[in-house]
């Protein structure tokens, strides 16, 4: 165990973010240390329903769905999970073209007109609309949610008018995400001014001020390391604040390190010695022994190889989270486990 996640923390890190950036490479873990995430967040309230986090997805994948085991969740918010102490989680899976219906009908009380517009087809999302604009559409319904509080009541609809505590969203892959956060430069060469413009100046205001941190989700191996300081690299050129890594999936360390040393070395562990160890229980058989042998020689070069991603990771000088791999999969069991660590170790 590292000390990140052997240390305990009474506060959380970042107790002024209220957007929560979550990326890291395909596969790694997004979906699930956002949902963990959101959990860690919601707890800890004094009363039931005090605390309520809104988690929201953007690649219309309906992750969240699956995750939290519910219906898929439409465009709408939709409460996903409470926790223990009564904090609410609650989710929303965000549609570029409602977006901009919505958007259409805040800003140029068009609703019927866009309604029109959809059902001739004259909105053809999927061939037409310049990815800038789509991005903008969804940063921005994002961080409506996120400004809500500082404006209660400001232009959104009566029956879904929450406040909350703080936004997660589950973002897209390290690959693009500096892209889909700045989108100032990505519509910048589409409008110069009017609405979309000051869409987007808005959405940026949020994205690059303290209330917004932007998590890495990595497991210990070359590629997601990599893709991570890649990533780290780009947001800070980008001027968009980074939060911490999650190194997900960490695998336990059951050798001691002078042992691992020698585990991990040619000829590995004395022979000797384990024989010695067996004995005791009746398994000092040589094939026994050998293929004991042999384990701890791969489970060392493994856990060596991770300490060097660590190290590698520590570049970054961001603050690391660490998450159990769980063996059973990840059910609601696993994923209060993880919220628990991620709270425990300071995320939260
Ligand atoms: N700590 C963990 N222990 C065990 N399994 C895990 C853990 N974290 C994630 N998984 C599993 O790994 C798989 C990928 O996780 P997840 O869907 O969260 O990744 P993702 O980064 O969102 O993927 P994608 O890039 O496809 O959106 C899932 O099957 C998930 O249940
Ligand atoms: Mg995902």
């Amino acid at each position: 165990m590292t000390n990140a996640a052997t240390a305990r923390q009474a506060k959380p890190d970042r107790p002024a973010v209220r957007l929560h950036v979550v990326t890291g490479k395909g596969g790694t873990g997004k979906t699930t240390v956002a949902g963990a995430l959101a959990l860690a967040l919601a707890a800890g309230g004094r009363r039931p329903g005090e605390r309520r986090i809104l988690l929201v997805e953007v690649e219309g994948r309906q992750g969240l769905a699956q995750l939290f085991d519910t219906e898929p969740v439409p465009y709408e918010e939709r409460r996903v999970a409470v926790t223990s102490d009564g904090g609410e989680v609650w989710a929303l899976a965000i549609d570029a073209e409602q977006a901009l219906l919505e958007y259409l009908d805040m800003f140029y009380k068009l609703g019927p007109a866009a309604r029109a517009l959809r059902r001739f087809g004259a909105i053809d999302f999927a061939t037409t609309i310049a990815p800038g604009i789509r991005d903008v559409l969804l940063t921005g319904k994002t961080c409506e949610a996120v400004r809500r509080r500082s404006a209660p009541g400001a232009g959104h609809g009566p029956d879904r008018a929450f406040d909350y505590d703080a936004v997660v969203m589950d973002a897209p892959p390290t690959g693009r995400i500096t892209r889909f956060l700045n989108v100032n430069s990505e519509v910048s060469g589409l409008a110069r001014v009017g609405p979309i413009r000051n869409q987007a100046d808005a959405v940026m205001r949020v994205l690059t001020s303290a209330q917004t941190a932007v998590h890495f989700v990595t497991l210990l191996e070359e590629m997601p390391v990599q893709e991570t300081l890649d990533g780290f690299a780009e947001l800070r050129a980008a001027g968009l604040p980074t939060g911490g890594v999650v190194v997900n999936q960490a695998r336990p360390v059951v050798l001691p390190e002078d042992r691992l040393k020698k585990a991990a070395q040619p000829g590995g562990l004395d022979p000797a010695e384990l024989e010695a160890g067996l004995a005791p229980v009746g398994l000092a058989d040589p094939e026994t022994v050998g293929a004991l042998t042999a384990l701890a020689a791969e489970h060392a070069q493994r856990v060596l190889l991770e300490a060097g991603q660590r190290e590698e990771l520590a570049a970054t000088e961001a603050p690391m989270y660490e998450l159990p791999l769980l063996g059973e999969g990840v059910d609601r069991v696993g994923l209060n486990l993880l919220a628990k660590e991620l709270h425990r170790q300071g995320a939260a």
